[in-house]
């Protein structure tokens, strides 16, 4: 197994629409996972769809350790989610900045639902259902968003808070590791 290539934005697969998976338990899924966690973790991303790899299926993993550096980073559960649903619970609106793999070195303000319950299935069919809010949600809507073509710039609302995190951000540039996720 081994870090893929991430796919950018202008790619045509980033916006299509990808296909579920039809068969679990399968050495492929488990090459694909697997191809996704190693690249997410050599980019220190907090997401990865499979489609930001070139594969157009219905696979999304996410997860974010507790950093005692960064105690105000949420932490979410390693998670594989195969086919997800999403429902919202809270469509109130949380504004926060979201980077991507896909779309390097810049960030945005991006809308999300406040609450939301997500359920799918893990590569061996097994079901899994949660219910989420703040980070996690986010993190969340934006991988399952992945999967239907959309990116998070898409979502913006001003353009004005879109930009380079060097500009955004110039007090992280000479910081070791940033404490922001990129999914
Ligand atoms: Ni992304």
């Amino acid at each position: 197994m081994a870090v893929q290539q991430v796919i950018r934005m202008g790619h045509p697969l980033l916006t299509k629409v990808a296909s579920p998976v039809e068969q679990f338990n399968t050495h492929e899924l488990d090459a694909l996972v697997q191809d996704m966690f190693d690249t997410m973790a050599a980019l220190n991303g907090a997401g990865l769809a499979a489609p930001q790899i070139a594969v157009s299926k219905r696979v999304v993993i996410f997860g974010v350790e507790a950093n005692p550096r960064y105690p105000e980073v949420e932490a979410v559960p390693m998670t594989v989610l195969i086919n997800p649903q999403i429902s919202v619970l809270d469509s109130s609106e949380e504004v926060d900045w979201e980077g991507c793999l896909s779309v390097p070195g810049l960030r945005g303000l991006v809308p999300r639902n406040r609450k939301i319950h997500y359920s799918g299935y893990d590569q061996r069919g097994q079901a899994l259902e949660r219910t989420a809010d703040g980070f996690h949600a986010r993190v969340v809507q934006h991988e399952v968003d992945h999967i239907d073509g959309i990116l998070y710039p898409q979502r913006i609302r001003d353009m004005r808070s879109f930009g380079f995190e060097s500009e955004l951000f110039p007090e992280l540039e000479n910081s070791d590791s940033s404490p922001m996720a990129r999914e």
